[in-house]
């Protein structure tokens, strides 16, 4: 198979080609990224002298080049987004364009080639905050802030595609992420990586909020299955199973770095800050796919990877993000 992978410099879109070279040993990857803050060439250093994988600079809004890049493809899987809540309250625009028109972007150039398959990842984020019980696929979309709201628009325009072109569209819809690679302005790797130097952990208000977080590998294992065996038209949630409150999941982090609980620090809570998520998963199942990974067990790991690969973070946290952090929660 060849698969056309956009935004596999970023966290997901790096593990995501790590696997589909490691369990498939006659596919190729051609990785479309535009290398924004997020994207990292470092994310995929192991697999660079692959001679099935290929790296393009660019962005999936350009109808030209993603047309050059995707044909012959057997399959594109679209992970090129701009991913950061905080960011989009403060810079919505980049959102719009790369979540919404450049979605619309590769689905005209899939129906204009006729690429069989055109997976769509997207988020547990677009049925909003959910109070009592989980989300299903059938479900409506409730976005309430602007990445969410972007990630439901492209959603929708997919599922048009699929509706009115026949356009082969199959979209998965997964809870929190966590695990190596991740940019550290989302909560675990900044929690980490600010305990480990020993600086303020900034949590947003009560620390009450609850996300169900899954081992990225795990994600990437689902995102492979529904590539190959997901019914075209359909949407598939991917979800860890582990809900848990900020304020336990910051106790899990200070524990396994050794650092204090005065490292906590509150802040103002995000505006719009959805209380919980949570996904019913039964559909993926029944595909035959269940996370593997233990919540416990994963996070010592991940804690681990970071405490080993200060060379990955440490310049990441300097330059783009430093500004990004002082404009987020003051200088300190
Ligand atoms: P990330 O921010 O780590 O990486 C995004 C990648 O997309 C980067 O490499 C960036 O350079 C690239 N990119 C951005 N705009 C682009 C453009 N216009 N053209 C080409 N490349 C572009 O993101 P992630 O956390 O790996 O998320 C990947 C996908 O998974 C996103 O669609 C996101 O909405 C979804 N998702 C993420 C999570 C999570 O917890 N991280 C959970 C559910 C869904
Ligand atoms: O649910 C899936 C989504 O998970 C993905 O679609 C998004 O791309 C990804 O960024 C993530 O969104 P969240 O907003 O849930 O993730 P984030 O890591 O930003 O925040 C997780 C929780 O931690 C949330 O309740 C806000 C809180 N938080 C976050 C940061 C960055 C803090 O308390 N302090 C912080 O400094």
């Amino acid at each position: 198979m060849k698969v056309v992978v956009t935004g596999g410099a970023g966290f997901i879109g790096s593990n995501f080609i790590r696997h589909v070279l490691r369990a498939h040993a006659d596919d190729s990857v051609v990785n479309l990224d535009k290398l924004t803050y997020a994207g990292n060439p470092a994310n995929l250093a192991d697999v660079g002298h692959d001679p099935r994988y290929t790296f393009v600079h660019g962005d999936i809004a350009d109808a030209k080049l993603v047309r050059d890049i995707a044909a012959g493809a057997d399959a594109i899987v679209n992970l090129a987004a701009e991913t950061h809540v905080d960011r989009s309250l403060m810079e919505p625009d980049a959102f719009l364009r790369t979540d919404v028109f450049g979605v619309f972007t590769l689905l005209e150039a899939v129906r204009e080639l006729r690429i069989p398959r055109f997976l769509h990842v997207s988020t547990d984020e677009v049925y909003g905050s959910v109070a009592t019980g989980s989300s299903r696929e059938t479900d409506p979309v409730a976005p309430r802030n602007p990445y969410s709201a972007s990630k439901a628009g492209g959603d929708l325009l997919a599922l048009s595609y699929f509706h009115t072109h026949r356009v082969p569209v199959v979209i998965t819809r997964s809870s929190n992420n966590f695990g190596p690679y991740q940019y550290p302005e989302k909560v675990i790797p900044l929690f980490i990586t600010n305990a480990l130097e020993d600086t303020p952990l900034p949590l947003y208000g009560d620390g009450r909020n609850v996300r169900d977080w899954l081992y990225v590998v795990d994600n990437c294992e689902a995102i492979d299955v529904v590539l190959r065996r997901g019914a075209d038209g359909e949407i598939y949630n991917i979800g860890g199973g582990n809900e848990v409150e900020n304020i336990a999941l910051t106790h899990d982090i200070l524990r396994l770095t050794g650092k204090p609980r005065t490292l906590i620090t509150p802040v103002k809570d995000r505006p719009g800050h959805d209380r919980r998520y949570s996904l019913d998963c039964a559909k993926i199942r029944d595909l035959g796919w269940a996370p593997r990974h233990e919540f416990a067990a994963s996070l010592a790991s991940t804690v681990e990877w970071y405490r080993s690969r200060v060379d990955w973070w440490r310049p990441l946290k300097s330059g783009e993000f430093r500004a990004y952090y002082e404009r987020q929660y003051g200088a300190r």
